[in-house]
């Protein structure tokens, strides 16, 4: 038993061993009826407080909370005291003052837990820092290959679409280098990271889709983050899905057992087409059913203080 860190930041400062902790939990949690782990965080508090959107991230805390018997208060921004000019954390203090356990943060800001993590005596997990890191969804992500393929080690991973915003890309990157994995980016060059291989030794830049996704075992789409463009940097979505939309024809050149993964929302028609969102190799769905496993673990890991 090694003694679990009290925040989970990003894949970055995990290695292999509590990487590969959190998926075996997880596994357990996948496994078990959705109330066999009622006690885990019996009396204890979780907030998740999100300053950007989101479906499946919020709602997959809040469930894997409940699961674990916590008591759980939502946060979102436009409803919450930031509109009023409170600051991040000011915000957070107040809600730490309530006796508060865990802090599930969304923010726009890159690097806005780290800022936060030493300044307060409740735990902290990043549910996504701007196009920063995104633990959980990296996580959930390998949780879920590694279910279809048997492991990570040895399989080319291509992750296509706006790589430069993309904090998916990034967490995904450099979990999937740590287990083994290698990893082609592609995108539109104006939305690719100059310094890919800062990633991980795995990481290589593949210049069009096609190459990115010829004989890979998986292949992960990314939607434009029109949030985090400064400006006008990409054709229009007939044009970009023309160039790096996966499509059936561009499925094919991948393995015959490949398997899609995206971590939502969709925009369909622009980075996938419909027909791949719906076929047979898309786990899209098995995606979220996983975050749940996963975000249990991480919660049950970070309350109990073992890994
Ligand atoms: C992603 C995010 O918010 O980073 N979504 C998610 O958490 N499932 C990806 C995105 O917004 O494109």
């Amino acid at each position: 038993m090694r003694p679990a860190p009290r925040h989970l930041l990003g894949i970055e400062p995990l290695d292999a061993g509590a990487i590969t902790s959190i998926l075996d939990d997880a596994e357990r949690f996948f496994a078990a009826k959705p109330d066999a782990h009622r006690d885990v965080l019996r009396g204890r508090t979780v907030v998740n407080a999100f300053f950007e959107a989101s479906t499946r991230t919020r709602c997959s805390f809040e469930i894997a909370a409940k699961r674990l018997g916590a008591d759980v208060v939502n946060v979102a921004s436009a409803a919450s005291s930031v509109t009023k000019g409170e600051t991040l954390l000011d915000t957070a203090k107040n809600l730490e003052a309530m006796g508060v356990d865990v802090i599930v943060l969304r923010h726009p800001a890159s690097g806005a837990p780290h800022f936060l993590a030493p300044r307060l005596t409740a735990s902290l997990v990043n549910a996504g820092d701007g196009a920063h890191e995104h633990p959980t969804q990296a996580l959930l992500d390998a949780f879920t290959i590694k279910k279809k393929k048997g492991g990570l080690a040895g399989l080319v991973v291509a992750i296509c679409g706006d790589i430069l915003h993309s904090r998916v890309a990034r967490s995904n990157a450099l979990l999937l280098g740590k287990l083994g994995a290698e990893v082609r980016l592609a995108g539109p060059r104006t939305l690719l990271p100059r310094e890919a291989s800062a990633l991980g030794p795995t990481v290589v830049v593949a210049p069009r889709l096609e190459d990115a996704v010829t004989g890979a075992d998986v292949v992960m789409m990314l939607r434009i983050q029109t949030e985090r463009l400064a400006g006008a940097m990409i054709s229009t979505g007939r044009d970009y899905a023309r160039a790096f939309g996966l499509s059936p024809t561009r499925l094919a050149l991948a393995k015959k057992d490949a398997i899609v993964l995206h971590p939502g929302p969709m925009n369909r028609g622009v980075e996938i087409d419909s027909r791949v969102a719906d076929g047979p190799e898309s786990v899209i769905l098995e995606q979220v059913a996983a975050g749940v496993a996963v975000r249990s673990a991480v919660l049950a890991q970070l309350v109990s203080g073992t890994a």
